[in-house]
């Protein structure tokens, strides 16, 4: 029985006033973690002030990128040890609009996904096709490269322990979801991918996320699907009453 995992993903959007705020309204309603995983992947600027903000409640913040490397002359980056070390927990990796605007790789990734362990942070990888491979019937050759890709020389441990997050680009932000049986069959060829790659209890114990124009609406009946673990949002994760709706189907 795998725990859903309900993370936000706030992209470059709020004030720290607002960031706040949603922190604030949320605090003594966030459902127990033994139900639910609850996350909010926050500019890195907000970072600090919504870890202290968190404490003491069942939100876990996450961070939305990072460089592999521990320390160095990377201006404008920030590290995984800089990271855990202000108590964040969760980073994203490979989000779709990392890879399409600012060139990451999969082999940055795979980088990322093992600085991510070494330095006591949980990756949450994205993967997904854009229309085009969609409509090419290439979506589960792409969605299979890119984790395998991601997840190579990690342990199984680590594997298991990963968050991976589907996303069909073409349903991201454009109110466009994926149907929940079209979302819980790639998300099972992701798992046949980990599968092949480590081995079946370790694709069996890892979290699928979907994400793509989630919502309240539509949240129940993805979290229902066999194969799918949770979600990753964006839109509808930026109005705390909205993403608390999302916590309550999952818990
Ligand atoms: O990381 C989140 C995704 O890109 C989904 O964004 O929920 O606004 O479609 P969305």
């Amino acid at each position: 029985m795998r725990k859903p995992i309900i993370a936000g993903n706030w992209k470059m959007y709020k004030k720290l006033s607002e960031a706040s705020q949603f922190v604030e309204a949320l605090k003594n309603k966030v459902p127990s973690a033994e139900k639910v995983d609850a996350v909010i992947c926050a500019p890195s600027i907000f970072l600090t002030s919504l870890v202290e903000a968190a404490k003491g409640t069942d939100l876990a913040i996450g961070a939305q990128n990072m460089h592999f490397e521990v320390e160095g002359a990377y201006t404008g980056e920030v590290s995984p040890s800089q990271l855990s070390d202000i108590d964040v927990q969760y980073v994203v990796l490979g989000h779709s609009e990392r890879r399409e605007y600012f060139n990451e790789t999969d082999e940055a990734v795979n980088k990322k996904a093992i600085a991510a362990f070494e330095n006591g942070l949980t990756p949450i990888i994205c993967c997904g096709e854009t229309l085009e491979e969609r409509e090419a019937g290439q979506t589960v050759a792409k969605v299979s490269s890119q984790i395998t890709a991601a997840i190579k020389g990690l342990t199984p441990e680590q594997v298991a322990t990963s968050v991976i997050a589907y996303e069909p680009i073409w349903a991201i932000g454009t109110g466009k979801t994926a149907t929940a049986a079209d979302a819980n069959e790639t998300c099972g060829e992701i798992r046949s991918a980990i599968a092949q790659a480590v081995n079946e209890e370790v694709a069996q114990a890892v979290r699928i996320q979907y994400g793509g124009s989630v919502k309240p609406a539509n949240v129940v009946e993805l979290l229902s699907m066999e194969q799918i673990d949770g979600a990753l949002v964006g839109g509808a994760s930026l109005d705390a009453e909205s993403y608390l709706q999302l916590l309550e189907a999952g818990a």
